[in-house]
């Protein structure tokens, strides 16, 4: 989600729990982690520890650093400005479906206008605006054919009508049918990926795609409507932010910001008032930019007050039955879902890891109650409909060696006597936030993407920015969180399902170029020229374990940002804490979401709402139109992508 429009930095949590960002002050003050010791004995001891099947971790007279290894191979690149991609020597990237491409050659929408003129029923066979969270599923194991399934997280309306509004029932449509995910079935042919026009495999999923509800809160009365009284069926997924995917095969798109599709055409007191779930949800109390109340009952919350209830769910898509009904899986809990990333335990229960995007919001896991068999469909295909959802606190006070605090995952059940307040898991699973709300879960700065070693299975999650462009005040502590932090954890004994763990800071993004009173806001001693950046968002690992951090932030290169470019991707070795920068995308732009072929050789990611501003007009260049679109990221040498 840009940070134009970043009605994330408004929080919505009126809980008093305790700030992550004062732990963070605490514990850089006291330990002098990283601000002190730099990158040393506290690095490595936290992955060297993490190999060890997590022990006890080192202490700050531990052994001298490791020598760097060779993980990141190639040299980091300057900043840019330019409306263009940038890549590190040696590397090429290319443009793959941009937003209005065709997947199929006859019907509507098997031409791409160029104008926008395309009406409801061309985009809904079009690939959507807003490219975001994005995964290769390799076609029998192959690295030259596969499905690019993505998501398409929301759209930028002056872009998509010819006259930049939304003015008819038709468009409302067009901008539903813009929203959610495209499976692409693409291969590459003399070293060029292209799509696969008309296979039966290619697919929109969009804001009017009949998808199922799921898990302990499907059919509840929370989730019933005027045309869904079984509270089992809906229409469209929305706001499909970051991914995921299982190891059986699936593809999990996360619905992130949901409430702003919802609002009122009754703008009349007292017929406004928003219930504490609606108001916690951020609902608009009045009528919405896309005008979808208009159009539809079911986005006015006073018509259909349960229809927001069946939105802000992980939903499980099967990629190869372009037949199968997506499911929205209400196990995993409703809340602004970044991304999901899974960790296997030892005894077969998957974990998988979620963050909250909201200003001051939470950390959540969900355990699965059955076990993930290797090749059993059968046995894998609900494994997301029954387990237990905890959400997390992060406790102050180092106890063990270097790192910078323990944690625990609290159970959201009916049985914690913290939610006593609530009658069914149903209910706790609609009301997620509230309920995490009354546990004292600790408030973090705008939870993104959570990533999961390889092999280590420790965690990272990027913490974005507390205050989004609120860049003025130096001096103030708070301003730290304008640039946005990576934090990681160890679940104790290596045990994705664990109780406990312990935490501390990867990197806190910063400005070498900038001084302020306030430390923090010059980040961590890992930050430099090569790699400065501000709100670290996209975080992936691939097989070898270089974590891939992509950026969504303040592209304006002035002030607290000088130096820092249009938004960029950048490589980290996890256990010198190096980080180089690899890419930088065009104007007004994040990057964002990743993937990789098995082979390692092709990475695809995505750039999202260049010229948001108004002032890009890639990729075609000219007076285009600007495009979402895939980059295709090559070796020259026909290497792995980051050697
Ligand atoms: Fe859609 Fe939080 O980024
Ligand atoms: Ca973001
Ligand atoms: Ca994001």
């Amino acid at each position: 989600m840009t940070h134009l429009v970043d009605s994330e930095d408004l929080p919505t949590n009126p809980s008093a729990n305790e700030h992550f960002q004062r732990l963070v002050e605490r514990a850089v003050n006291r330990r002098g982690f990283m601000l002190k010791t730099g990158v040393g004995a506290a690095a490595v001891a936290f992955l060297s520890a993490g190999l060890s099947g997590c022990g006890g971790g080192g202490d700050a007279a531990a052994p001298a650093p490791a020598p760097a290894t060779d993980l990141l191979g190639f040299t980091a690149i300057p900043v840019s400005t330019t409306d263009e991609v940038k890549i590190a020597a040696g590397y090429s990237a290319s443009v793959l479906a941009p937003w209005g491409t065709p997947l199929f050659s006859t019907g509507a929408g098997s031409t791409w206008a160029g104008d926008a003129s395309e009406d409801a029923a061309a985009q809904a066979r079009q690939m959507g605006d807003n490219h975001d969270g994005i995964h290769y599923f390799a076609i029998n194991g192959k690295s030259d054919e596969g499905l690019l399934v993505m998501n398409h997280e929301y759209t930028n309306v002056g872009y998509l009508f010819t006259n930049g509004v939304v003015d008819s029932l038709d468009d409302a449509n067009k901008d539903l049918n813009a929203h959610g995910v495209a499976v692409v079935h693409i291969k590459r042919t003399a070293g060029v990926w292209n799509i696969v026009v008309d296979s039966s495999y290619n697919r929109r999923i969009t804001g009017n795609t009949l998808m199922q509800l799921t898990g302990p809160a499907a059919a509840d009365a929370l989730l019933q409507t005027t045309a869904d009284t079984t509270g089992t069926q809906v229409y469209g997924t929305l706001n499909n932010c970051g991914n995921g995917w299982t190891p059986w095969g699936t593809y999990l798109t996360c619905e992130e910001n949901f409430n702003q599709y919802f609002g009122t055409t009754n703008t009349a007191s007292p017929g406004t008032t928003r219930d504490t779930n609606q108001t916690r949800y951020g609902l608009s109390s009045g009528t919405t930019s896309r005008k979808y109340e208009q159009y539809f009952d079911r986005f006015d919350w006073q018509k259909e007050p349960k229809e927001a209830n069946r939105f802000g769910w992980i939903v499980e898509i099967d990629p190869f039955d372009a037949a199968s009904t997506p499911k929205k899986r209400t196990a995993l809990g409703r809340i602004k879902h970044e991304n999901a990333a899974y960790a296997i335990a030892a005894n077969g229960r998957v974990v998988v890891y979620m963050g909250d995007d909201q200003a001051n919001d939470y950390i959540y896991k969900f355990v699965s109650t059955g076990t993930y068999i290797e090749g059993n469909i059968a046995n894998n295909r609900d494994l997301l409909d029954s387990g237990t959802l905890y959400v997390a606190k992060f406790n102050d006070g180092a106890t063990t060696g270097d790192m910078m605090g323990t944690g625990e995952w609290m159970p959201m059940t009916t049985t914690n006597p913290a939610l006593a307040a609530y009658a069914s898991q149903a209910e706790i699973l609609v009301n997620t936030r509230l309920a995490a709300d009354a546990m004292g879960a600790t408030p973090m700065d705008r939870p993104e993407w959570v990533a999961v070693h390889p092999t280590t299975k420790e965690v990272y999650v990027t913490l974005t920015n507390n205050s989004g462009r609120s860049t003025t005040n130096d001096a103030n502590p708070r301003t730290a969180n304008i640039y946005g932090q990576i934090l990681r954890w160890r679940e104790a004994g290596g045990d994705p399902t664990a109780l406990t763990f312990e935490w501390d800071l990867f990197v806190l993004a910063g400005n070498p170029t900038i001084t302020q009173a306030n430390s923090l806001n010059n980040g961590s001693s890992n930050v430099n020229a090569n790699n400065t950046f501000n709100s670290p968002d996209g975080l992936g690992f691939d097989s070898a374990g270089r974590l891939w951090i992509q950026t969504d932030g303040n592209y304006s290169n002035a002030g607290n940002y000088a130096n820092q470019g249009n938004n960029q991707m950048l490589c980290a070795n996890p256990t010198t804490k190096e980080i180089r920068r690899f890419f930088v995308g065009p104007v007004e732009c994040e990057v964002t979401g990743m993937t990789f072929t098995p082979d390692s050789k092709t990475m695809f990611i995505n750039i999202q709402h260049p010229g948001e501003g108004g002032n890009s007009h890639w990729p075609e260049g000219g007076a285009a139109r600007p495009r979402s679109a895939t980059i295709v990221i090559t070796k020259n040498d026909g290497g792995v992508i980051g050697t």
